[in-house]
């Protein structure tokens, strides 16, 4: 039987606060060691011009700019987060790389997506799935689903949950019970919570990140899925 993955106890409000406060030197802890995940996440998902493309958590934009500059003068990209420090932060960073034209940032809950239903050629969710609570994750994939195109991706990276837990593993899950409200991100089943929510596994690539495993699925939505 599969282990049951740990919840996450600060609610929504919390987690808007938690990351507007981070928000301004969230990169400078964060963002060079996740780079090459995102990096390579990124290189899975290979959004192309003229694509309609989204972000769920956003964070500091950094995907943002290099997806607006994948789908060019004819494509959009789309991001929702939830703190409104982040999305000053990454309204900054879209101005400052001039793409601003291709560009539409939403401070929203990506439980609940504010989209047209099969508007997306692709999503990326990098380092945001596993901050959900369990019994929401499968709601945050079904939206994904609903505003995905038919054949439509999606690329997950994530802290992923593996049968037998790192050193790494166990020490982050004690740093994150005294540290609740900084590390809410916890490891996932990733590949199986993207399964179960209907999509089809294209590649699945597993990393590691100072000896954390970090999965990273590229899925797509399939016709008799929809
Ligand atoms: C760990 S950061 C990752 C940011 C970015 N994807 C990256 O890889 O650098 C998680 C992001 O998800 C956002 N977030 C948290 N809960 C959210 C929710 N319910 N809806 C939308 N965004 C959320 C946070 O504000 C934060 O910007």
């Amino acid at each position: 039987m599969q282990e049951e993955i740990s919840r996450v106890k600060r609610d929504k409000d919390q987690a808007s606060t938690n990351y507007s406060r981070m928000s301004r030197f969230y990169d400078l802890v964060a963002g060079n060691c996740e780079k090459k995940y995102r990096i390579e996440g990124l290189r899975q998902l290979g959004v192309t011009p003229g694509e309609q493309a989204l972000e769920i958590g956003f964070g500091t934009g950094q995907a943002i700019v290099s997806m607006a500059q994948s789908v060019g003068g004819s494509g959009k990209v789309y991001g929702i987060d939830i703190s409104e420090g982040m999305l000053n932060v990454a309204s900054r960073r879209v101005s400052k790389a001039k793409v601003s034209q291709r560009v539409v940032l939403k401070r929203d809950d990506a439980a609940d997506l504010p989209f047209k239903e099969d508007f997306f050629d692709a999503i990326f969710v990098c380092f945001t799935l596993e901050l959900f609570d369990t019994p929401e994750i499968p709601i945050v994939l079904r939206e994904c689903m609903k505003v995905l195109k038919e054949n439509g991706r999606i690329c997950v990276v994530s802290l992923a949950k593996k049968e037998k837990s790192s050193p790494m593993a166990v020490l982050y899950m004690i740093a994150r019970r005294i540290f609740p409200g900084y590390l809410d991100c916890r490891p996932i089943f990733v590949r199986e919570a993207v399964e179960d929510a209907g999509f089809r596994t294209i590649e699945c690539t597993e990393m590691s990140m100072w000896g954390l495993p970090v999965d990273i699925v590229l899925t797509q939505k399939v016709p008799d899925t929809a």
